[in-house]
């Protein structure tokens, strides 16, 4: 399944899909060099500045798309910094975990050329002679496409040994994964790639200082790379003017909006833009349902409620609010919908993929989960409500990974901006929406 890319203003600008519809990924090198693939690369291997193509990167505040924001220049400068016993990699995380999510299948499927030029970019900028792009393993069409874009910059000479005459070598491999959510955290996704069994590790020290068999490693999102080759192309400057957030958060970020939507599919956002404006431009709002609540970021994202929208694209405001950007997905959902039992079922999924490391994550999103349970059967208790959140704290207090430090972010914030669909819960064992049971429906439900 492939999801539509979606139309958007034309004022909203294109960074990561700036060529995507614009030639047939499966038309072969030069369809995409004519788009100017490939571009920024030969320009960076034959002025052989790393240096020049880091600095750039840092200067134009390019942030990690895989969920936590975090500055992609310094994570390569702490890698390219960092001593190598034999070699540094560059890690593209493509796995996309978020299930439902299809934001970065659709970006390597759309336009392949942009992920695996920002890869050869990063390994060039950090001193890496490796570049590893894991794939979610059931991403065939992806798969197909990126072997045969491999192939074909191979035959070019653009990566390979003695790159374009430049002296240095670049071998570019892909690797299809399949797991469990846990797998795209980056420490374990460094431990499947060395086919070992991961569990996150504690961190520092960070990949950047010892990652992938202990070397130096950067691990970045596939569509933080694909927005390198504009910003090496276009310069830091330009890349600063994109977007509403200012030079905090610049560029563009992919949303998938999906659920009660009228229109589902992925689009790209500037930075910045109000949740509601996505909702409403290029989601179409909803269909016969009224708007109700947007829960942000995925599995343990969290919700907005409808009158709470004017929440900008970006990172700090978001978890101001309670939630993460995370991978980018927005699921609308209408008055149809319960809060209480949403939240309950990212709570449970959560919990059923949480990896049991530590004690706080695998007995605290269990409990929370059946707290959860208890307010949609109608069985809770009084003391319940603090109880959640006490182990709320408790969870993230202990937390080892970001799964489990988000991981009672829709409780939270369902409570946070749904008391009184709680209250009806837990008080008056009733669900307003008419949908947990076996608790009374509350008169006038829509369903
Ligand atoms: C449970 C969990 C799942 C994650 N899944 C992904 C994922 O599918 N893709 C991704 O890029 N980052 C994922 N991350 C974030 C990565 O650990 C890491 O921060 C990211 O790949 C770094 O890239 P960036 O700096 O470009 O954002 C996940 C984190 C957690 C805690």
């Amino acid at each position: 399944m492939s999801v539509e890319v979606l139309r958007a203003p034309k004022s909203w600008p294109r960074v990561v899909l700036a060529r995507a519809g614009r030639y047939d990924p499966d038309a072969g090198l030069a369809a995409a060099e004519r788009e100017g693939a490939w571009e920024a690369w030969k320009n960076a291997v034959s002025t052989l500045d790393p240096e020049g193509i880091l600095a750039t990167v840092t200067r134009s505040g390019l942030r990690g798309r895989g969920g936590a924001g975090f500055p992609t220049g310094q994570k390569w400068r702490a890698c390219r910094d960092a001593p190598a016993r034999e070699q540094r990699y560059v890690v593209a995380n493509g796995y996309e975990a978020d299930p439902g999510a299809l934001l970065d299948r659709t970006l390597m499927e759309q336009d392949p050329h942009a992920v695996l030029e920002g890869l050869a970019l990063a390994c060039f900028a950090v001193g890496a002679s490796r570049g590893v792009l894991a794939v979610k393993a059931d991403y065939a069409v992806v798969l197909r496409r990126l072997a045969a874009v491999i192939a074909a910059v191979e035959g070019a000479g653009y990566i390979g040994r003695n790159i374009m005459g430049a002296g240095f070598d670049l071998q570019i491999e892909v690797r299809p994964l399949q797991g469990s959510f846990m797998l795209g955290e980056e420490t374990v996704l460094l431990r499947a790639i060395e086919n070992r069994r991961g569990m996150p590790d504690q961190r520092p020290p960070y990949p950047a200082t010892r990652g992938l068999w202990d070397e130096p490693t950067v691990v970045n999102n596939v569509e933080t790379l694909a927005a390198v080759p504009w910003i090496v192309a276009n310069g830091a400057p330009a890349y600063l003017q994109v977007g509403r957030a200012g030079p905090d958060s610049p560029g563009t970020t992919l949303v998938q909006i999906s659920g009660a939507a009228k229109r589902a599919g992925v689009v790209e956002a500037p930075m910045g833009v109000a949740i509601g404006e996505i909702v409403e431009r290029i989601g179409d709002g909803t269909g016969s349902g009224q708007l109700k609540a947007v829960l942000l970021g995925g599995p343990s994202g969290g919700f907005l409620p409808a009158d709470r929208l004017d929440v900008g694209l970006d990172y700090k405001p978001i978890t101001d609010a309670g939630g993460i950007l995370g991978s980018g997905s927005l699921l609308v959902a209408d008055e149809r919908a319960c809060i209480v039992e949403l939240a309950t079922l990212m709570q449970r999924y959560v919990a059923d993929e949480a990896c049991g490391k530590t004690i706080p994550c695998r007995i605290g999103t269990r409990r929370l989960t059946e707290i959860g349970e208890r307010f949609m059967s109608g069985r809770s208790r009084p003391s319940d409500p603090q109880l959640m959140q006490d182990l709320a704290s408790d969870v993230r207090d202990g937390a080892l990974c970001g799964l489990e430090y988000t991981a009672p972010n829709p409780l939270l914030t369902g409570m946070r901006y749904f008391a009184g669909e709680f209250e009806d819960h837990i008080l008056r064992s009733t669900c307003p929406a008419g949908v947990c049971h076996p608790i009374r429906i509350a008169a006038g439900a829509t369903h």
